[in-house]
């Protein structure tokens, strides 16, 4: 299996399926991927904001790929054309193919660049191959992260540290502790201005703090796991 940032919020992980999250691509200053050379065989959907929605039309046209997000989200892909599975919080569903997905929650906003509403922002909590990842979308730090997403054994997170929108990393730094996660990939950084951080002293204290191993991957690159 391997995972791949392409910039930004953007995670791939590949396996038996290809999992994209979170497809910002075209407009992404940070972005190592065109919307044309992304595969994917489900493509998940944290919120609506441009900088996560991103090409997830575009994509799931051309791919073909399951898309799955929140229901008046998915409501809207419906609109476009592309035909998404509409699920809700703490709601979970496994494909014939094995592959899982849970919506659990995230403390943050959800519209459209226009400004329409489209539900409540998620993370995703997905297995594949045995393997059980989480990534937590937008959100700020939030207690639930301990008593209802910790539990389920967490092999890998993939974190905002931007601060800003999301936590920073002092705030991703406690959600770690409370996660307690085997591998940690930080996102949601640098990609602007406004979201410039150190991710090796991220690295640093996380490692310093928690019995896990924190990867930094610039986009384009990727780790085997
Ligand atoms: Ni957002
Ligand atoms: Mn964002």
């Amino acid at each position: 299996m391997r995972i791949d940032f392409y910039g930004h919020a953007c995670v791939g992980v590949q396996g038996s399926k290809k999992v994209l999250i979170d497809p910002y691509l075209s407009g992404n200053p940070a972005a190592s991927l065109t919307p044309e050379q992304a595969e994917a065989d489900y493509l998940l959907i944290t919120h609506g904001h441009g900088d996560h929605l991103g090409d997830a039309v575009e994509i799931a046209k051309r791919t073909g790929a399951q898309v799955v997000a929140m229901v008046e989200l998915a409501n809207w892909l419906g609109k476009q054309g592309v035909e998404a599975m509409g699920m809700n919080l703490g709601g979970s569903y496994t494909f014939a193919d094995g592959f899982k997905v849970k919506l659990v929650p995230a403390w943050h906003s959800s519209h459209l660049p226009d400004g329409t509403a489209v539900g409540l922002p998620v993370g995703f909590i997905f297995w594949l191959d045995g393997l059980c990842f989480y990534h937590a979308g937008d959100t700020a730090l939030f207690s639930d992260m301990r008593e209802v997403i910790a539990p389920h054994g967490l092999d890998w997170a993939f974190l905002p540290i931007g601060d800003f929108y999301t936590m920073g990393p002092d705030d991703a730094l406690t959600a770690a502790k409370w996660l307690n996660a085997k591998n940690y990939l930080p996102i949601h950084y640098n990609t602007f201005p406004l979201l410039q951080q150190d991710p090796q002293q991220f690295k640093q204290q996380l490692e310093a703090a928690c019995p896990a191993t924190c990867h930094i991957l610039q986009p384009g690159e990727h780790t085997e796991i």
